[in-house]
């Protein structure tokens, strides 16, 4: 039994995230901690919304909104999102919290100890419009690198090359789009992150199978002359955690904040203090997730995230945890993820294209969205949500594969035998077969998820279902019975407990059709750590109950109708 940290990516709090956001991050982690904990893996899994910054300050403006409420609010729908798409966090934190504030105060305090800030005096945009400074998103403008010309003050969505606003070319205001900027002088703090490029690459140069996307971006960055220069870690805003030199006044920094991604991937490790406040639990206990010199050299730190977010987690945090000399645990292993393109185009939350995290919800129940997501996973390229795939994916797979044969095992047996298993002949050849193929499939499955292979792992779970469907085909209990019922009994109870056996391995993917099956069953949802014993679970006399259907399809009118819905543009 391993100990394993996991954390997604933590979702900016401004608005409801698209289906975009949801399978480049918390989708898969909570795909991996489930999977986790049903190998009996002891699993920290986090995440937190990421409220500091300009797009929470933007957002909040628009609302109308003071920004602490707009945070407390947001955070409460994103929590009923998350729990409704059975995100099996064990804590959902949030990037403001006071552990957070100490926390982000703390790592400034060391760094600059260690001689890694520097005060300097920074010429930044003031928008004479505006009336203000225009830091990070309050500002756009075309990326020096590429060319896209939609980049934003902080990072190029593009090329994923993190910028300045000072960077960009023919910069204009976010806010009210004039182009009547000029460059100012002000004092902010530097993070000397150029200082610590030997100690990133020798440590980016000890991992070993890092998903290629990830390495590239990271060794992309690492050595492009100026993809780990020295970064600006203030900002002049009201909203975010004051920069305190660890619980010391800066002088000369009265009234910034520090820059919200310094604090953000900070909150990963501030959220486990949370978690621990939240259960009652002592320093100690989260610390030995964290530190290496409390226990967390044993763990394993899994990270998730879209890749736009892989030069953070590759370069600057690594940096800030590096540079504060002391012992916290460096992520294992990155997983990383392309884009979800929506019927042709991109998700845009502005243009409100595609579909976002509370719509689906009223759409279908979880289980569809996740399976089809997941089995989708933009892994090795981007992928393509189209209301075909989408309607496709869930009448085969779930409707026709999976729900049809939970449905006719059990309707068949109550029909001939009752809701009882039936205690039937001896195992044929013909069953033999279906439980080695089984057996090796479970083991195909297993490496794919230990390997964190979303896609394949999903292909592999839905031919275990498959090899069922075609086993019940082949062997046809129904035409047995006439001859000889001990036969179709056999049968029979060879698949009900495959469906007991399928409740276990589908339930990281589907979790509430997973608890359906095992509730019909009469047992609990457990990892098949043998197969073939697995198989023989339910004994002969056990009860069971015929669930109800376990999915339904989707129409081609329903079809068309949602695609209509949600091509963008109505409002
Ligand atoms: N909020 C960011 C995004 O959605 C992700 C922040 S991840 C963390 O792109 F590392 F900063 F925590
Ligand atoms: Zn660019």
């Amino acid at each position: 039994m391993a100990r394993i940290l996991i954390t997604s990516a933590i979702p900016y709090i401004n608005g409801i995230k698209h289906l975009g956001n949801l399978v480049g991050s918390q989708l898969p982690a909570d795909l991996y901690a489930r999977y986790a904990r049903a190998r009996g893996h002891e699993v920290l899994f986090l995440c937190a919304t990421d409220e500091h910054g300009t797009p929470a300050e933007l957002a909040a403006a628009k609302a109308g909104m003071p920004v602490a409420d707009y945070c407390a609010e947001m955070w409460q729908v994103q929590k009923r999102l998350s729990d409704g798409f059975r995100l099996s966090f064990d804590h959902f934190g949030r990037s403001s919290s006071p552990q957070n504030h100490r926390l982000t105060q703390h790592f400034a305090g060391r760094l600059a100890d260690n001689g890694l800030i520097e005060e300097r005096s920074e010429r930044q945009v003031y928008s004479n419009a505006d009336g203000r400074f225009l830091p990070d998103r309050y500002i756009e403008g075309t990326c020096p690198n590429c060319g896209y010309d939609r980049a934003r003050g902080d990072q190029c969505e593009n090329c994923t090359k993190q910028l300045d606003p000072t960077d960009l070319i023919e910069p204009r205001s976010a806010i009210s789009g004039s182009t009547d900027l000029e460059v100012r002088e002000t004092k902010h703090l530097y993070l000397l992150q150029s200082r610590l490029r030997d100690d990133l690459r020798d440590w980016i140069d000890r991992q070993e199978g890092w998903p290629v996307l990830t390495t590239s971006i990271a060794r992309k960055w690492l050595d492009d002359g100026d993809g780990l220069q020295d970064r600006g870690i203030t900002r002049d805003l009201d909203w975010g955690v004051p920069v305190r030199r660890g619980d010391r006044d800066w002088p000369g920094m009265e009234g910034k904040v520090f820059y919200v991604w310094f604090d953000a991937p900070i909150e990963y490790i501030a959220c486990a203090g949370e978690w621990a406040d939240a259960q009652e639990l002592s320093q100690s206990d989260w610390e030995r997730w964290w530190r290496t010199d409390k226990g967390a050299e044993n763990v394993r730190y899994v990270q998730f995230m879209g890749k736009d977010n892989v030069p953070f987690h590759t370069l600057s945090f690594p940096a800030t945890l590096l540079g504060s000399g002391e012992p916290w645990k460096l992520v294992d292993y990155i997983k990383s993820f392309n884009y979800l393109t929506y019927d042709g185009g991109q998700f845009s939350t502005s243009q409100g294209r595609g579909i976002f995290m509370d719509q689906a919800l009223e759409l279908l129940p979880a289980d569809y969205w996740r399976w089809w997501l997941l089995s989708h996973a933009p892994e090795t390229s981007d992928s393509a949500f189209t209301w075909e795939a989408f309607q496709a994916g869930v009448n085969k797979d779930l409707a026709d594969v999976l729900g049809n044969f939970v449905s006719r095992v059990t309707k068949f047996c109550r029909s001939r035998f009752g809701e009882v298993v039936p205690e039937g002949g001896e195992e044929t050849p013909e069953d033999a077969a279906l439980i080695a193929e089984i057996s090796q499939k479970v083991a195909a499955y297993q490496d794919h998820m230990d390997a964190i292979q979303v896609r394949k792992a999903a292909a592999e779970l839905r031919g275990i279902w498959v090899a069922g469907n075609e086993y019940l085909q082949a062997a046809a209990p129904w035409a047995a019975f006439k001859s000889d019922p001990a036969r179709a009994a056999a049968i029979v109870r060879l698949s009900l407990n495959l469906v007991a056996l399928y409740a276990g391995l589908s339930r990281p993917f589907i979790p509430d059709a997973a608890e359906a099956m095992a509730e019909a069953m009469g047992v609990a949802p457990e990892w098949p750590e043998d197969v073939a014993a697995a198989l023989h679970r339910l004994p002969p006399g056990a009860a069971f109950r015929t669930p109800d259907n376990l999915f339904r399809k989707v129409a081609d009118d329903e079809r068309d109708a949602w695609q209509a819905r949600f091509s963008g543009g109505a409002a």
